[in-house]
């Protein structure tokens, strides 16, 4: 039996985090994982260049059963923080977007700054070996990895979420959790492709098209592009809202946010000969296919209530998906470990004293655009001040 402080289980963002952070005020800590090596989703993440923060981090970017929650660790560890650390370790970045951060060259680099910030801290990371049996028991718990035992008295489940599990992510957070009394928000894939049912068949003609929309799910709105699939629909706006959709709700879709109320009536009188087709500013096949569903030619044939009705259909198009391309296509979870059960400040497990839950497996997940791993990093660190 190998004896610590902390036993942290996952060598993912938020488990190196907690880990660096722990290790250098001195704590002994090891990290356990069953893959080959660490961080392995910061390394896909942001197709390459990891879109490691968002300068616009607030907690109303993050969905969780108590939207209070995520406040006090973003707000002690901060998109800033994070960016100031990337900058101690010379890493270079851009903003791309909508305030998202990426690495100008490559993933690999915040990977190997979270292993220096372990190296400085001194601690273990031990990879490549199921996780066996945990125990708990007088104030210490124990860990079986592989053929190996560990005891801490601290323990914390960084194990991510189920999404992508041929990755090697799993569900193994929620069983610790509910072995621990903890409850557990049902799991939901979300930033997820939506899938669309067969008599929107026409739309599949339309696989590789992407436009900039609005894309409503409820009460969320998006203002990015989405994308159409052969087997549905994705793209920036379609993901974001996939997080807040339920099975049977619509999604739809403004085509036009652009334009001013009128607007169809106005290219009538101007160019009468013209037809829908050409007079929408979307790609060509898109355009097609939306005039051939409004049943719609030249403008100058069409009367200007059919316009104004047409006008309203393309600014508010309906979808009805019948699904998600599920967790094996979704870049997080939605739900997660309860945090009712979680203090906000340390993440630690107000029944269960030592016990942390930090990172995806919690239920707090962002918006697209690097709010995730914000939330990684800033749990991480709550727990890694605490442990
Ligand atoms: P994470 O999943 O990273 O780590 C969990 C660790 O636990 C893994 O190392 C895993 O091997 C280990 N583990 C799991 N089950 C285990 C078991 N049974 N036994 C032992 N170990 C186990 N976010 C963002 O902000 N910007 C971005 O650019 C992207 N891009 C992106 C792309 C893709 C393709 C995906 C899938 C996801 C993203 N994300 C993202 C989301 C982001 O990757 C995610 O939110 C964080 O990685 C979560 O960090 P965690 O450390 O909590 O879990």
């Amino acid at each position: 039996m190998e004896t610590f402080d902390a036993i942290v289980l996952g060598a993912g963002g938020a488990g190196l985090m907690a880990a660096g952070v722990a290790g250098q005020r001195g704590r002994r800590v090891v990290v356990l994982d069953h893959a080959d090596a660490p961080g392995k989703k910061i390394l896909i993440s942001g197709g390459g260049r990891c879109n490691f923060t968002n300068l616009h981090t607030a907690p109303d970017r993050y969905l969780s059963a108590n939207p209070h929650f995520a406040k006090s660790a973003l707000g002690r560890y901060t998109a800033r923080d994070f960016l100031a650390m990337v900058e101690r370790h010379g890493i270079a970045w851009h903003e791309k977007t909508l305030g998202q951060l990426f690495c100008d060259r490559s993933a690999r680099e915040i990977v190997d700054m979270l292993l220096g910030e372990c190296e400085l801290g001194g601690v273990t990371i031990r990879l490549g070996a199921a996780l066996g049996e945990i125990g708990h028991a007088d104030g210490r718990f124990t860990v079986r990895h592989g053929d190996r035992h560990y005891a801490a008295p601290s323990l914390v489940i960084a194990t991510g979420g189920p999404s992508i599990p041929k990755m090697g992510a799993t569900g193994i957070a929620y069983d610790i959790a509910r072995r621990f009394g903890l409850k557990v928000v049902e799991p939901r894939p979300a930033l997820v492709p939506l899938t669309l049912p067969g008599d929107e068949a026409l739309f599949r003609a339309l696989s590789g098209v992407a436009t900039p929309v609005v894309a409503r799910a409820g009460k969320v709105a998006f203002a990015e592009a989405a994308l159409f699939t052969h087997r549905g629909l994705s793209g920036p706006a379609i993901l974001q809202v996939s997080s807040y959709w339920r099975h049977g709700d619509p999604v739809t879709i403004d085509f036009t946010p652009d334009v001013m109320p009128g607007w169809l009536v106005a290219a009538k009188r101007a160019r009468p000969r013209a037809t829908l087709t050409q007079t929408l500013d979307l790609p060509a096949r898109l355009a097609e296919v939306l005039a051939a569903r409004l049943a719609i030619g030249e403008l100058g044939a069409t009367s200007d209530r059919a316009l104004i009705e047409a006008e309203r259909r393309l600014s508010d198009w309906r979808f009805e998906p019948n699904g998600s391309e599920g967790f094996a296509k979704a870049e997080v979870t939605v739900g997660g470990i309860a945090t009712a059960a979680l203090s906000s400040k340390t993440m630690e497990a107000r029944s269960v004293p030592g016990l942390y839950a930090i990172g995806e497996a919690v239920d707090v997940t962002g918006w697209l655009g690097g709010y995730n791993f914000q939330w990684a990093w800033a749990s991480g660190w709550a727990a890694g001040q605490a442990m």
